[in-house]
């Protein structure tokens, strides 16, 4: 099989069936291949770090990676703070970043982090360095939070108060104006959250608002990768299962759940199959003949399964080996089974 040459790959599936590691895997292939390639995790377990001994890296920074003599790429570990340093510098709003709602919004579970990753996509992609930039997601449910991301930001700008915010914040006694000027529903919300937060905090969230509507430009850039993400000339879509878990369930939800946002040509990506290894061991005891037949049938019918419900299906070995370090090296060769069209 041959997989197209993209300007982004992403690859999303549910917990630990291994998307951190073959994305890397994959990132490594493509710069063997003399591609220039930014592999980018916003997981959250932090396991590119230990998989690329990335142990000094700085979140949020891009580093330089040098796997091995001939394999180099660079990477970034996803630090919602920073990429909103990075928007606010470009946007000319540097109080983005010192806001303090800002600064809640984008703590690990704040609620902002996916729309944060979408913006730092785009970024650097915008910035021509990469020929492909590699999307390694979090797990199942936090990656569709991911997608829908950009309704969120879209809903969020459409909303007429923005602007009245945005007007108020220019005035001085911003509390005494919005008797005039705000709608009784968006008034009464108001007061509540005065109420009980307390006039500072209102003016904050006023802040907050009018510094992020300052920003529109990133995030409706971020809005309009959403379009490109599902052309198939642009993005390669990867769903990552595991014989190991058996999920097909799982795999099929994230499937249908996705398939707003990506298209029909997306692979699914079998890992930790067994097969090879099982068919090159032959027990004598019959307990052992039962189980291997029982694994082999058990990973065979799962095979077939996937295959009935997706178009393009990869497999990937499980490696025996205990370093995390000796699945990348393997793996990373092994995605070379599925060649790079030219
Ligand atoms: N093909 C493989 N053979 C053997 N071990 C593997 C293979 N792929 C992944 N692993 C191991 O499985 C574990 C989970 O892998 P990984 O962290 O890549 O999964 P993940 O899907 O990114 O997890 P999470 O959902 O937590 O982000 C790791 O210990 C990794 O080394
Ligand atoms: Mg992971």
């Amino acid at each position: 099989m041959q997989i197209g040459k993209k300007s982004f790959e992403i690859f999303c599936g549910t917990g630990g069936v291994g998307k951190t590691t073959l994305a890397t895997a994959r990132a490594l292939q493509l710069a063997e291949n003399g591609r220039k390639v930014l592999l980018i995790t916003i997981d959250p377990a932090k396991r590119l770090k230990e998989l690329l001994k990335l142990e000094d890296a700085e979140a949020g920074e891009v580093v330089s990676v040098h796997f091995n003599q001939t394999v180099q790429l660079d990477a970034l570990l996803m630090s919602p703070e920073k990429t909103i340093q990075r928007m606010a510098g470009r946007a000319g709003e540097p109080h983005l970043s010192q806001n303090k709602i800002v600064q809640i919004l984008s703590r690990p579970y704040g609620g902002m982090n996916e729309i944060f990753s979408l913006v730092e996509l785009q970024m650097q992609f915008e910035s021509g360095k990469y020929e492909t930039i590699v999307l390694d997601t979090p797990p199942g449910p936090h990656f569709l939070d991911f997608l829908e991301s950009l309704n969120k930001i879209k809903a969020f700008f459409d909303q007429s108060f923005v602007d009245i915010f945005n007007y108020l914040g220019k005035k001085k006694s911003k509390l005494g104006l919005m008797n005039r000027v705000i709608s009784s529903g968006v008034k009464k919300l108001l007061s509540y959250l005065q109420a009980v937060t307390g006039a500072q905090f209102l003016d904050e969230f006023v802040e907050a608002v009018q510094v992020i509507y300052g920003s529109k430009d990133a995030f409706l850039k971020g809005l309009a990768l959403q379009d490109k993400l599902k052309e198939k000339s642009q993005c390669n879509w990867f769903l990552v299962s595991s014989v190991e878990q058996g999920k097909i369930k799982e795999a099929l939800d994230l499937k249908l759940h996705a398939e707003h946002f990506i298209h029909q040509d997306h692979y699914l990506l079998i890992n930790k199959c067994l097969e090879k290894e099982l068919s090159s061991w032959e027990p004598k005891d019959s307990n052992l003949i039962h189980l291997k037949e029982s694994l082999v049938t058990k990973e065979h019918d799962l095979k077939e399964n996937f295959k009935k419900h997706f178009t393009y299906v990869l497999e990937f070995p499980e490696v025996l080996e205990l370093s995390p370090t000796e699945h990348l090296n393997f793996l990373y060769k092994y995605w070379n089974h599925y060649e790079l069209q030219s």
